[in-house]
């Protein structure tokens, strides 16, 4: 990703880029924005875009060539709808910008009058110029090696705000795409430490000894099956005027092969994103370092690889959570709620205001809510509700899941005080948010964000979303934290 993106208050049309980006509303008709590009043209932009079939339905994408009508050889016109909503603006920008990969200079003519609207631009753009090449040799992806915004100077503070926002889920797709040769649970943990010492945060890191001297019995269970050893790592970011702590946990899985009781072949690939809860978590952190809300905001990463192995652990063994209950480990596969718990229970010794959890928990929340949904689970309506609005605020979609008290007694274990699965198949995401619930400090206000669908996209890009590590839960998290700042949570 380019971090490139400037403002501009010049007419984009005259700007020496090599393509303007121009908004396109049913009819066809131009977007606010576009006229100066429509003047280039002697006022023939719209005949072009109904000459080539642009309809305006959102995210649909036309090139045009300028003919030396304009400097930019290209004009790519998206499709906006009807009265765009700023997620709209975002997955337009996201695909205009996808569309121009490869391309060195462009110029975003797309409705930007105002803050909110030149934010939702800049973000989508941003997010959408994304590509993954660390491990290429060959032919590398591209991206826009330079990006201007026409938008009044005044939206200046939003946009760097943005910038730095869009930074933290690069970092985490990076993070989730990063294949676990070469993303270890200490690798993991050093890009933890670089993005504390680059961001001013605090960091404390617990390695395997210190977890199993600690009583961290999940973290070191899950992971004592790896030659490479886990981790749990604390962020902290603390605001000199602040009153409330907020407290995120994330599962750091940093390769999920289900253990003894081992995964399919099949698309056990896709395992390499069980951090992607750890990674937003980081990512977060990093962007609240970076925009300074008025809370303390601490991180923890529950990091692990989850290997069979003759020091695996196996479907009976007992384990000992921090703080002291048990468990019996009956499916190894079930390890995500494992490493959560040790960091769950640890974090009532930051008294948080608000603990939200967000994992790559369960395959039951692929088949509740599909790829795209993250869902949403808490011990309080109005938190739960709360963050389903912070949610669609940044455009990442959930959804309000339910923690059905019934689905408790299905983890009674006869040997131990809970058993890691529960007797019953049916509502796992549900069932592994209430065993979650059971190692909530008391009286915490509690959220659990599922994540394994919108973690990683398996299928094609669409608007600011790139194939692989999409970044999930990062800029929800990040919205809470300002959310707690601002007293409305
Ligand atoms: N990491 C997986 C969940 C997952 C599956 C995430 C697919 C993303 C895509 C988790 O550790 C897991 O294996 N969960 C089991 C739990 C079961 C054993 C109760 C599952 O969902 O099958
Ligand atoms: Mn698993
Ligand atoms: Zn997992």
């Amino acid at each position: 990703m380019t971090t490139n993106l400037k403002l501009t208050q010049n007419e984009p049309a005259s700007l020496d880029v090599d393509a303007v980006v121009v908004g396109v509303l049913p009819g066809p008709a131009l977007a606010p924005g576009a006229a100066g590009v429509d003047q280039a043209l002697g006022g023939r932009l719209v005949e072009a875009l109904q000459a080539v079939g642009a309809t305006g339905k959102p995210g649909e994408v036309h090139k045009l060539p300028t003919l030396g009508a304009l400097p930019a050889s290209v004009i790519v016109a998206v499709g906006l709808g009807d009265d765009p909503s700023a997620e709209t603006l975002r997955r337009a920008a996201g695909a205009a910008v996808r569309a121009l990969a490869g391309t060195a200079k462009a110029a975003l003519a797309l409705p930007a009058s105002d803050a909110d609207s030149a934010s939702a631009v800049a973000t989508g753009a941003l997010l959408g110029n994304y590509a993954f090449a660390r491990y290429r040799t060959g032919e590398q992806p591209e991206t826009v090696e330079e990006l201007l915004l026409a938008a009044p100077a005044d939206a200046e503070g939003r946009v760097a705000e943005d910038t730095a926002i869009a930074e933290a889920v690069t970092l985490v797709r990076d993070l989730v795409n990063t294949p676990p040769s070469h993303l270890s649970p200490e690798d993991l943990a050093d890009v933890a430490d670089r993005v504390a010492k680059e961001s001013g945060l605090e960091i404390e890191i617990l390695d395997e000894r210190a977890l199993v001297d600690g009583g961290y019995g999940g973290i070191a269970g899950v992971g004592q099956g790896s030659v490479n050893p886990p981790r749990l790592v604390r962020l902290a970011y603390s605001h000199p005027e602040a009153d409330k702590n907020v407290v995120f946990v994330g599962k750091g899985i940093t390769f999920d092969t289900g253990g003894i009781s081992i995964k399919p072949a099949e698309g056990m690939d896709w395992m390499k994103s069980d951090m992607g809860g750890a990674g937003a978590v980081l990512g977060a952190l990093q962007a609240v370092a970076a925009l300074k809300p008025k809370v303390n905001v601490i991180g923890y990463l529950a990091i692990a690889e989850n290997m069979p192995s003759g020091s695996a652990q196996r479907p009976s063994d007992v384990i000992t959570i921090y703080g002291g209950k048990t468990v019996e480990v009956l499916n190894t596969d079930a390890e995500g709620r494992l490493v959560m718990a040790d960091a769950i229970v640890r974090s009532a010794e930051d008294s948080p205001h608000l603990l939200v959890d967000v994992a790559t928990l369960t395959g039951a929340a692929l088949v509740a809510l599909g790829v795209r949904l993250t869902g949403v689970m808490a011990n309080d309506d109005d938190v739960r509700a709360k963050i389903v609005a912070a949610a669609e605020a940044v455009g990442e979609p959930s959804w309000g899941m339910p923690l059905p008290e019934e689905l408790r007694k299905g983890f009674d274990s006869p040997v131990a005080d809970i058993a890691n699965i529960p007797s019953e198949r049916w509502g796992g995401m549900l069932a592994a948010g209430v065993f979650l619930k059971e190692f909530v400090p008391d009286g915490v206000r509690w959220a659990h964000l599922d994540i394994a669908g919108p973690a990683f996209n398996k299928g094609e890009p669409y608007g600011y979303i790139p194939k692989g590590g999409t970044g999930a839960a990062t800029r929800t998290l990040v919205r809470l934290a300002r959310e707690v700042a601002d007293g409305n949570l």
